[in-house]
């Protein structure tokens, strides 16, 4: 297939914004915490200059990948098309947090194949399962047990777990504060 080369390179782009792009993607189970702490980590990012974004499951569900369920094809479709717009926006020069359960080993492994050695950086938010359904924050558990809904990650659709994720955070036992402090070790 043709590439078509473009005049104004990555890396002038990432000079004009004071840093290199990277993708920070965070994976865990629905009500782990990853959304929240990406979006911590954003602010944090954003008001010290750097140019973010923050792709979070739950919006692009409404989006980009609207036409989308939670069966296995679908999450996996939905992590492709979420790690190339990864990939566009590192190209541009941003640093980008992706906040989905992203719960299968090989989509993962091919989201970090599309990024150079450290662009990718893998954070496990790892949440137990019970602590997930106690805070249930959306309401989402309490409808699974009321049988209301299927596939649910964790319950009756798997959740593979990193196994060298470059950050592990035990997000029920670490405040979100000292959970941001250490992904900015990361940066
Ligand atoms: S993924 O598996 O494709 O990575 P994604 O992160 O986009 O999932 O969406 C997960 C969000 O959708 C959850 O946080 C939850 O709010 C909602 N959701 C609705 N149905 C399900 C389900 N069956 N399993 C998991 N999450 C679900």
């Amino acid at each position: 297939m043709y590439t078509q080369a473009l005049t104004v390179t990555r890396q002038q782009r990432e000079q004009l914004n004071g840093h290199a792009g990277k993708v920070i993607w965070f994976t865990g189970l629905s009500g782990s915490g990853k959304s929240t702490l990406a979006n911590a980590l954003e602010v944090v990012l954003h008001a010290q200059g750097r140019r973010t974004y923050l792709l979070d499951g739950d919006n692009i569900r409404q989006g980009l990948s609207k036409d989308l369920d939670f069966t296995d094809a679908s999450r996996v479709e939905n992590i492709r098309r979420v790690a190339e717009v990864a990939r566009l926006m590192v190209d541009a020069g941003l640093i980008v947090m992706t906040a989905f359960i992203s719960p299968f080993r090989a989509e993962r492994r091919m989201a970090r194949s599309l990024f150079a050695q450290g662009e990718f950086v893998e954070v496990f938010v790892d949440t137990p399962l019970e602590e997930c359904a106690r805070r249930d924050v959306k309401g989402l558990y309490a409808k699974v047990r009321r049988g209301e809904l299927k596939n649910f990650t964790g319950i009756d659709s798997p959740y593979q777990r990193p196994e060298q994720p470059e950050v592990h955070l035990r997000a029920g036992a670490t405040s979100p504060e000292q959970c941001v402090a250490l992904l900015l070790q990361h940066l």
